[in-house]
């Protein structure tokens, strides 16, 4: 059942973009925003202005404030970076505003129906062999359900993928979602997840060093990214270039980093038979990159078996999916 009735949801809480999936029928239905905003000094004048040219914004202490999906516009507009709730995958504790905008794009995303909803969302894992830093996160989201009165529970970002891409094998296999703060790793078997980790590379990485190298802004290199970019041999273009150089960057030390993880025996299940690994996240998404994932793994003495590299049906949504694949099995 869609529309206002279905307060069941999934919610991918992303340092990129925040994505909600409903039941529609037999299938799904999704919703996304980025998880981004920009603010300028409220002045009647500004105001004027941006209804004029249909940008939808909101004040807060002061302050214009244009969030989600029409927050790049303005900040090229302005020429300027957007401001970012997040960063690495979890709330950036140097955003004061960051929260209200998380719980305002939250809030309009979920708040619809009558009844009180119901939201498994996202948490990352923790980096591989460094701090346990999602303590702040996750309790800081809870805290804001809380006093949204909404029922939630939690999935780990690489098991809600397993969740979404791989009921075909019972939910064994390897989850990766390429993300823009982090690469979220989950080996699971049955259902169950046996090791989960994160690498903190992934699209905002690409961006910011490509940024670096030509000398754009790094909403500017995303933007360019998003619209284009694709692997092939050969480049007419310094940009296209220099995003393979981190492209390659991420993916092989993303490889290097399972292949620690894999290698750890005491942390493994007993796998009895090869595994599939899923791709997905937004990074994931251009032409050509399961194919630059295949040939790194390949080249690469690796701990376990694999039967399959796939891409998820949709990179944009599988997380999202996966949780609401969860919230519909566990609330
Ligand atoms: N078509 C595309 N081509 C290349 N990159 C893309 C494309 N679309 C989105 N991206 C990139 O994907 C990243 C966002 O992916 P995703 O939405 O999966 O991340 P997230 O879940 O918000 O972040 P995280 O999981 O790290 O917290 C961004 O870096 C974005 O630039
Ligand atoms: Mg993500």
């Amino acid at each position: 059942m869609s529309g206002p009735g279905n307060n069941l949801m999934g919610l991918d809480v992303g340092t990129s973009r925040l994505v909600v999936a409903r039941q529609n029928g037999d299938g799904f239905e999704f919703e996304s925003q980025l998880n981004a905003f920009v603010s300028v000094p409220y002045s009647k004048m500004t105001e004027n202005a941006l209804r004029r040219e249909a940008v939808s914004f909101h004040t807060m202490n002061g302050e214009i404030v244009v969030h989600g999906n029409e927050a790049p516009r303005f900040a090229d507009l302005l020429n300027t970076e957007t401001r970012r709730p997040m960063t690495v995958g979890v709330l950036n504790p140097s955003e004061k505003e960051g929260l209200a905008v998380i719980r305002r794009l939250i809030e309009n995303m979920t708040a619809k129906g009558p009844g009180r909803p119901k939201i498994c969302f996202s948490v990352p894992s923790a980096p591989l062999n460094g701090e346990e830093g999602l303590t702040y996160h996750e309790a800081t989201l809870r805290q804001m359900f809380q006093e949204l009165e909404y029922d939630v529970r939690t999935i780990n970002e690489g098991l809600a993928v397993v969740y979404s891409e791989l009921e075909d094998t019972n939910y064994t296999g390897i989850g990766v979602s390429f993300g823009g703060g982090l690469c979220n790793v989950c080996l699971a078997y049955l259902s169950m997840p046996a090791l989960s980790f994160s690498i903190a590379k992934a699209g905002d990485f690409i961006d910011s060093s490509t940024a670096q190298v030509t000398g754009d802004l790094a909403n500017r290199v995303r933007i360019t990214k998003e619209e284009g970019f694709y692997f092939n041999g050969h480049f007419v273009d310094k940009l296209q270039q220099v995003l393979t150089v981190y492209y390659d960057d991420m993916i092989y030390s993303l490889i290097n980093a399972m292949k620690e993880a894999f290698s750890n025996t005491r942390r493994m299940p007993k796998l009895t038979k090869p595994v599939p690994i899923v791709l997905s996240g937004g990074t994931a998404s251009p032409k050509g990159f399961r194919d630059r994932f295949e040939k790194t793994l390949r080249q690469t003495d690796f701990p376990i078996q694999i039967s399959e590299i796939r891409v998820a049906r949709d990179p944009h949504t599988a997380t999202a999916r996966g949780a609401l694949v969860a919230a519909m099995t566990e609330m």
